[in-house]
């Protein structure tokens, strides 16, 4: 297919670039910022292709997060940084809370980016492959407000979220949801 010529910059270095070149730019940043929804609910169905070893994918492990979310009368912020919160898992395996974090940031308040950003470390409680200390690294952070949020984000959605027999919402359920919330205007850049 040809490139539509009248919308490509004129440079091939950044610092020979027009300001009507930048305009061309933005205008393509911001057509992209409006897909990241669509590009995110790939992402999801690419995380049916593993499960990690665990007895269920990494898709339906999220969808069961944010089911029990959803369930549990959670606002958007919640259902949606559940159903998000492991996008990182394949593609930062050593940071994959940050990773989620960092999508979510602009568009979630303060306490569920703190959450999602810290769950890895309060999920650590549970593996007892690891030493005492380190399944209770979670316990730096116990005089920060959201200490007990994350406590309850792992113990009542994540954790528990492995189970086959467990009846979650299908994705389309919340793609209506995962629209909506990635168009709004991003508050918090
Ligand atoms: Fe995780
Ligand atoms: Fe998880």
């Amino acid at each position: 297919m040809s490139k539509d010529l009248a919308k490509t910059v004129g440079f091939t270095a950044m610092k020979d670039g027009t300001k009507e070149d930048y305009l061309i730019i933005k205008e393509n940043d911001e057509k992209t910022a409006q897909e990241l929804a669509d590009r995110l609910i790939d992402h999801l169905k690419e995380m049916e292709k593993d499960d990690g070893a665990y007895k269920i994918n990494r898709l339906e492990h999220v969808l069961q997060c944010a089911t029990r979310a959803s369930r549990d009368g959670a606002d958007d912020d919640w259902v949606v940084a559940s159903l998000l919160h492991d996008v990182g898992d394949v593609l930062a395996p050593f940071t994959h809370g940050q990773v989620a974090a960092e999508i979510l940031r602009p568009f979630v308040n303060e306490e569920v980016e703190w959450v999602i950003r810290h769950h890895g470390t309060f999920q650590m409680f549970y593996n007892k492959s690891l030493s005492e200390e380190d399944r209770n690294l979670r316990d730096q952070h116990k005089d920060h407000p959201y200490y007990q949020s994350a406590v309850d984000f792992c113990e009542k959605w994540d954790q528990c979220s492995f189970d086959p027999d467990y009846e979650s919402e299908k994705l389309d359920f919340f793609i209506p949801m995962l629209k909506e919330f990635f168009t709004k205007e991003p508050f918090n850049q």
